[in-house]
């Protein structure tokens, strides 16, 4: 008897220490957290408490796979975190030497995106010193200050993820203010990216289905690309607004309750354009409210441009600095459209192996709460319970513990 609760004792601790931080449960530095998690703040909302954030979607999880892979539905049936301007990174030393003075909008180098679940890249392509360049320029010409590194090195590290990961699918949008002849093609080609392209004569014209997965996947076809400019259709670039439906981006998009087109796109609800890309970001990038606008307002944002886009779900989710959010954020957006145009569901993680359209599997237990923490500014006197408050899973393990000793002391008389 006593051996028993001893046992049971052990096992408690040790299922207890195996496991990492949770979402959504106080962490101390980037180590404590589960994998695809980081320790965050957001300030900007009132919360002070450093918690494990999510900042991959959930794809990689085997559940997720088997509904991505198996279940190999057309390339327009899923939803792909995407980064806006993924070049323009955090402290990026030009490689011309000069400063950059431009806005920067993501925080993390272009193979850490995909690595963590990005496949959807916002690149601006200029001509700029023989080559082209990603740069994040005014008036359509690159300047020293604003040049953040040649095409082809950024394409290139696109080119190493599909190699290592050949069940995987990248898309890129360029804004496109290459004039020079082929230049993109030659940048493609430079990269080793051209094998990959997905042939524009391929793409749905009308508002069809574009192929599923499994065949992009068996035929190669891994990398899909859309140009901003008409003419690069001559090279076999198609061109974006034919394909895809796009809402407003800057602040005049993140109006609550309304998501009209970009004057480039047709209306949100053209349906015979089969993509629809939700941009949700400020004007001027802003690091501390990133958290803020990737949250409750991303999601909200979605179901509104849900119904101006003729009840579609975005394939598109863009957003700056995809990383900050306060709990889900934009991967979790990209979970939830997952979930809805996969099986029916509102969240992938919630779908049910071979179930029909719309069977769910909900957690019983409610995924931990936003922490607005009740816990943010402790008292002198209520220091050690606030801190047990923001621990649910120490306090029961403590609970546990104490019942189990206690047990286990009566048992000894
Ligand atoms: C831009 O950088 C290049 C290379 O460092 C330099 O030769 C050139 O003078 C610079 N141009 C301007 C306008 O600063
Ligand atoms: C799709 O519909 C829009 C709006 O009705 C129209 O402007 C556009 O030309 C159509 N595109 C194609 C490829 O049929
Ligand atoms: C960025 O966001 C923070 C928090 O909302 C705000 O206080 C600040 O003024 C913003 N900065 C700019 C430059 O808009
Ligand atoms: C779902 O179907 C696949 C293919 O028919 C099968 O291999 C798999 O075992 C099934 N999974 C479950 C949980 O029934
Ligand atoms: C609360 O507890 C933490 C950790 O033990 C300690 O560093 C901090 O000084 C305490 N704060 C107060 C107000 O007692």
């Amino acid at each position: 008897m006593k051996g028993t609760f001893l046992f049971i004792l052990v096992l408690f601790i040790s299922v207890a220490c195996s496991s990492g931080i949770k979402i959504g449960e106080t962490c101390s530095s980037q180590n404590t957290c589960d994998s695809g998690l980081s320790c965050q703040t957001c300030p900007a909302n009132g919360n002070t408490r450093s918690r494990c954030t999510q900042i991959r979607p959930l794809k990689s999880t085997s559940k997720v796979r088997f509904i991505f892979y198996v279940k190999g539905l057309a390339f327009n049936k899923y939803s792909w975190l995407t980064t806006h301007n993924s070049y323009a990174i955090m402290g990026t030393k030009s490689p011309i030497g000069s400063f950059i003075i431009s806005p920067m909008n993501q925080e993390d180098s272009v193979t850490n995106q995909l690595k963590n679940g990005v496949r959807g890249l916002m690149l601006d392509m200029y001509d700029f010193n023989n080559d082209v360049w990603l740069c994040h320029s005014t008036g359509g010409k690159c300047i020293n200050y604003t040049a953040f590194a040649p095409a082809t090195d950024v394409l290139k590290e696109i080119q190493v993820f599909l190699e290592a990961n050949p069940s995987e699918i990248i898309t890129i949008f360029i804004e496109d203010y290459v004039t020079s002849s082929q230049g993109l093609t030659k940048v493609f080609n430079a990269a080793g990216l051209s094998k990959y392209l997905f042939p524009l004569s391929a793409m749905p014209k009308s508002g069809e289905d574009w192929p599923t997965v499994d065949d992009m996947v068996k035929q190669n076809q891994r990398l899909v690309v859309f140009s901003s400019k008409s003419t690069k259709e001559s090279e076999g670039i198609a061109y974006q607004w034919k394909y895809v439906v796009e809402n407003q981006y800057g602040n005049e998009g993140m109006v609550a309750g309304s998501c009209p087109n970009r004057a480039e796109s047709s209306p949100m609800d053209t349906k015979n354009m089969s993509l629809v890309l939700m941009n949700y970001f400020p004007t001027n990038p802003n690091l501390s409210r990133a958290c803020v606008d990737n949250s409750d307002a991303l999601a909200k944002m979605m179901n509104t441009c849900y119904e101006a886009s003729a009840k579609r779900w975005p394939n598109f989710i863009s957003v700056d600095y995809y990383q900050r959010s306060d709990g889900g954020g934009a991967p979790e957006a990209t979970d939830e459209a997952n979930g809805h145009l996969t099986c029916g569901c509102d969240n992938i993680a919630y779908c049910k192996e071979n179930a029909t359209f719309g069977t769910c599997d909900v957690p019983k237990l409610a995924p931990p709460p936003p922490a607005a923490a009740a816990s943010q500014t402790p008292t002198q006197s209520s220091n050690n319970s606030a801190y047990m408050e923001s621990r649910p899973a120490l306090q029961w393990l403590f609970g546990t513990v104490m019942a189990a000793t206690l047990l286990l002391l009566l048992n000894h008389q």
